[in-house]
């Protein structure tokens, strides 16, 4: 078969890996997720100045470690000696920014799913889904389920010409009128929308296009609810414990 394919999507997708829980983006957050019980686990992908792909959300070092500054101006060898968990909590100091290799090794160890969203600095797009997608090949399948997401259309065509196979999730948040048509040239496999953005009626003009749908970020039993009857086929939460109870 196919060395790419989309498999089964949980009901219950750690955000961040479980950013209520843990700092985001680490490898504990990842544990912690796993600890709950989820089967995949998102996380944002960046390249470092030298160009490795590192795990960190925001396009500054600021909030979430003890650096400053764009990630994108940092080498690996400055990043990788920054503290990742203090700022979350006192107990969590010594964590670090993961690579994308380190979370795959994890997730493959913990028998988990992955989807990498591909987050690149101003101007790296290309760039980044190209050394993300080399990355993601050496590394080869995992025993969960693989997805690669992006905000960005130039990340998702990049990475779809690229690996034509690779299961492409295209994450909107505000809803361009040709959406319907960049989803096609893509090849998304699924659409990944902003619940707080949508109507029922524009989730089921999502549907319509036969993806299974993933919304971020849900972070309420009662919204998740609502989402899985509207025929939502997952969310992403800060909360997996939250979700889990009504994710049957
Ligand atoms: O991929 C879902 C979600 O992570 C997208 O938004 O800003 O949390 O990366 P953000
Ligand atoms: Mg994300």
């Amino acid at each position: 078969g196919e060395p790419f394919m989309l498999g089964p999507i949980p009901r219950v997708i750690g955000h961040r890996g479980a950013a209520a829980h843990a700092p985001e983006n680490t490898l504990e957050a990842i544990c912690c997720a796993a600890a709950f019980g989820v089967e995949m686990v998102e996380v944002d992908v960046q390249l470092t100045r030298d160009e490795v792909p590192v795990i960190i959300h925001d396009d500054t070092l600021d909030r979430t470690t003890t650096g400053t500054g764009p990630v994108f101006e940092r080498s690996w060898k400055e990043i990788r000696e920054l503290d990742a968990g203090a700022s979350f909590g006192r107990a969590f100091a010594g964590e670090h920014i993961p690579t994308l290799q380190d979370v795959l090794a994890l997730c493959r160890e913990l028998k988990l799913g992955l989807n990498v969203e591909i987050k690149p600095y101003p101007g790296t797009d290309l760039r980044t889904a190209e050394i993300a997608l080399s990355v993601l090949e050496n590394f080869g399948p995992l025993e969960g389920s693989l997805l690669v997401s992006s905000f960005s259309v130039e990340s998702l065509r990049t990475a779809h010409s690229l690996a034509p196979h690779l299961p492409l999730g295209y994450l909107i948040h505000d809803r361009p009128d040709n959406w319907a048509a960049i989803a096609d040239e893509v090849g998304a496999a699924t659409i990944n929308f902003d619940h707080t953005s949508e109507t029922p009626q524009t989730i089921a003009a999502y549907a319509a296009t036969g993806r299974p749908l993933l919304s971020y970020t849900v972070n309420t039993a009662a919204r998740a609810k609502e989402l899985f009857d509207l025929g939502v086929a997952g969310v992403f939460t800060d909360f997996p414990g939250r979700i889990l109870k009504v994710a049957k």
